[in-house]
């Protein structure tokens, strides 16, 4: 320890089980940092609070608004015809196949065109079952990965096919 480390010591050692203090300048980028996250803070506040204006209050207030316009096309009601039939056969074909089989009468997943329904046949429950699906019964939960639209035709093709209800 040179003389000048000595000097700048502050001198209670023996009140801390032998570990003494500095009394040093703080490093440059020590303050750099403090100063500037103090500007920032200032900088920050100013613009969220007063030019952009991004409050939780006008987020939300902004989604509300936006509510009856976004549930009302989810909700639009789907128009079956043969095109979406056929669409739907299509989703089937690809990911559904594999367990309730290439005929709907089930392999690994239940029969759909029997009477025989676990969750209701009508087209609201299916729609209901396909989206939420059964994991704990291995069921995929549907409805992120295809989306309202697709499932709904598969919805409406499983309906059609011939158990519904
Ligand atoms: C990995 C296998 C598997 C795949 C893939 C699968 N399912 Fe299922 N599905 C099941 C099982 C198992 C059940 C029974 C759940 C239960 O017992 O509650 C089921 C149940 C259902 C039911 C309810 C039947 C009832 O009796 O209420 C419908 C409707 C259905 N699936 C449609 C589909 C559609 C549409 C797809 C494709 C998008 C699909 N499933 C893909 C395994 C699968």
């Amino acid at each position: 320890m040179s003389a000048k480390d000595q000097d700048r010591l502050l001198g209670h050692a023996q009140d801390n089980d032998g570990i003494d203090e500095y009394d040093n300048a703080l490093p440059t980028w020590w303050l750099g940092i403090l100063w500037g996250s103090i500007a920032f803070a200032i900088v920050y506040v100013v613009d969220y609070h007063f030019v952009s204006d991004r409050s939780q209050v006008a987020t939300y207030e902004a989604e509300v608004a936006a509510a009856p316009q976004a549930s009302s096309a989810s909700a639009a009601p789907l128009v079956i015809t043969p095109e979406v039939l056929a669409a739907g056969k299509a989703v089937y074909d690809a990911n559904c196949m594999a367990c309730h089989g290439p005929e709907l009468k089930g392999s690994v997943g239940p029969d759909l065109v029997d009477a025989t329904w676990i969750h209701g046949g009508t087209l609201a429950q299916i729609t209901e079952t396909i989206t939420k699906g059964v994991p704990e019964k291995g069921m995929l939960t549907w409805g992120p990965i295809l989306g309202p639209e697709k499932v709904a035709q598969v919805a409406a093709f499983v309906h059609g096919a011939g158990g519904g209800q």
